[in-house]
């Protein structure tokens, strides 16, 4: 024995004490204070519970229509809608039967959004690890693709925003209460009339955009569990309407309003657990909710909210990828104006949650940025990309911000992983009741699902 083993012996004691000492004093460290206060001011005076995302079973408070009431029942039938592709049953080509679902554009592995910068519903092949190996098929046109000119956001915590779209169209209440006259008969808008939220209205106006449908005597619903998922979710709905599109689309409705992002490390934090977020990402929390002023914008427990802001972001068709039925003369480029025909709406896009971006690395309306470093330098310089959108349309909010390049990463840290909930393919299901491949069911993706 040499004479540093004493002293080796001393020091793992001294390091034993020290770790005691520190799990005995577990609380809040300076920073934890600041950023408490901090958002004590952005909430109003509420503080953290203003930010806390609720539990996914907690159908009590996990914000609903009122039309539309959480059931355990109605969620696990929506999960499955969700993810089926046995909805694909209104293809453009034979096909695409069969091989496309909500989930093929926004999928748990890519945070709910589209894992590529354009999604690609029917007509898309392939999978990859996520989303980024999905590309059309070669006999599909173009114009027979189901694809969007704008990017896939996120279905996840859309509980936070009663009108739904990059627009807000879909929803007939909040900021949509007196655009009636805008809900045109023989378009997707026209839904808005049944009454409900946007994520109500979206699930069941984008069954019919996305070529699926839900028939009462199609073999899907005869011969599966869906029959009783149905009559368990719906037993106060005449059987003549039980098995429908709008049944289906409420029951997504409501499973979209469990899918919330509440492991995130700055859930946790907000539930007490100090350590769960890094000094750095909490150092960017703080720039987040004070001096950087995002909150200006994104200031609910999604760090959404409920308006339309011009921030000057590109387009889709201006893509260096391919991209598909886009084109300048969009009216979607209008954001909220192309839905109002207001020309003070023009450029203004709703203001989207900011949960799980990392996993599908494009960001703005028109996937005009690649990391989220690029979206925060965006925000930090405060000039509008977009030649197209004057000036004067510009949110007087979007200016130069003069954070340094430590503050930057700071923010970056907290916006990478700081919100990024780890565990998002608890809401995806064991299997769907087709037995079919999911979210995709084209050869090229049950390849790469491993689903043969
Ligand atoms: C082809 C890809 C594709 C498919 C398939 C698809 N979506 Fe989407 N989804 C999009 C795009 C693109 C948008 C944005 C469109 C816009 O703003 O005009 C969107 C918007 C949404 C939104 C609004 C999010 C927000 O923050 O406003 C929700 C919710 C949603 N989709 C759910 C669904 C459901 C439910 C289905 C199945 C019925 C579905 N999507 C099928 C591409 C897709
Ligand atoms: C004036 C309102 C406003 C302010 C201030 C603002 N944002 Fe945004 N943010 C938006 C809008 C609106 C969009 C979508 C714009 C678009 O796509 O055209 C957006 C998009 C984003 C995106 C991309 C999300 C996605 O899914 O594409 C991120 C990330 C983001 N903001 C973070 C921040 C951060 C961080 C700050 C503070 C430095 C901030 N925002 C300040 C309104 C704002």
């Amino acid at each position: 024995m040499n004479w540093k083993a004493p002293i080796f012996t001393l020091t793992l004691f001294g390091l034993v004490l020290v770790s005691c000492k520190k799990d005995d004093t577990e609380g809040p460290s300076e920073l934890d204070v600041t950023l408490e206060e901090v958002l004590k001011d952005a909430s109003g005076g509420i503080g953290k519970g203003y930010y806390v995302l609720p539990n996914s079973d907690a159908y009590s408070v996990i914000p609903q229509d009122p039309n539309n009431p959480l059931s355990k029942a109605k969620v696990e039938l929506g999960q499955l809608l969700y993810h089926e592709t046995g909805l694909a049953v209104a293809p453009m080509q034979a096909i695409g039967e069969g091989t496309y679902s909500c989930a093929s554009c926004h999928f748990a592995q890519a945070g709910f959004q589209a894992g590529r910068h354009q999604g690609i519903g029917e007509g898309g092949t392939g999978f990859g690890l996520a989303g980024e190996g999905r590309e059309p098929h070669t006999s599909y046109a173009a114009n027979e693709l189901d694809v969007q000119p704008l990017r896939t956001p996120s279905a996840m915590n859309g509980a936070y925003q009663p009108n739904l779209l990059w627009n807000g169209q879909f929803g007939a209440t909040g900021k949509n209460v007196g655009t009636q006259d805008k809900w045109t008969a023989g378009t997707p808008i026209e839904t808005n009339f049944l009454g409900f939220e946007g994520l109500e209205i979206q699930a069941i106006a984008g069954l019919n955009v996305h070529r699926m449908d839900v028939t009462e005597d199609s073999d899907l619903v005869t011969t599966t569990e869906y029959k009783s998922m149905f009559d368990k979710a719906f037993p106060d709905v005449p059987a003549v309407d039980r098995y429908t599109r709008v049944t289906a689309g409420l029951a997504i409705g409501a499973f979209e309003r469990t899918i919330l992002s509440n492991e995130a490390p700055f859930q946790k934090w907000l539930r007490g657990e100090y350590e769960s977020m890094t000094d750095q990402e909490k150092r960017g929390a703080v720039l987040f909710f004070d001096k950087a002023n995002c909150i200006s914008c994104h200031n609910n427990a999604a760090l959404s909210q409920m308006d339309f802001y011009a921030v000057g972001m590109k387009d889709l068709y201006e893509c260096d990828e391919p991209v598909f039925n886009t084109a300048p003369s969009d009216a979607a480029h209008l954001g909220r104006g192309s839905f109002t025909g207001n020309p003070n709406d023009n450029y203004k896009f709703k203001s989207p949650q900011l949960y799980n971006l990392a996993d599908s690395p494009f960001y703005g309306h028109g996937s005009s940025f690649r990391t989220l470093r690029d979206v925060v330098e965006y925000f930090n310089d405060g000039i509008a990309e977009n030649p197209a959108v004057p000036a004067s349309q510009l949110d007087p909010e979007f200016k130069p911000l003069g954070m340094t390049s430590d503050e930057v990463d700071d923010l970056v840290a907290f916006l990478e992983t700081g919100l990024y909930d780890p565990n998002l393919m608890r809401y995806v299901p064991e299997r769907v009741p087709s037995n079919n491949c999911f979210p995709n069911n084209d050869q090229a993706s049950r390849d790469d699902l491993g689903c043969n």
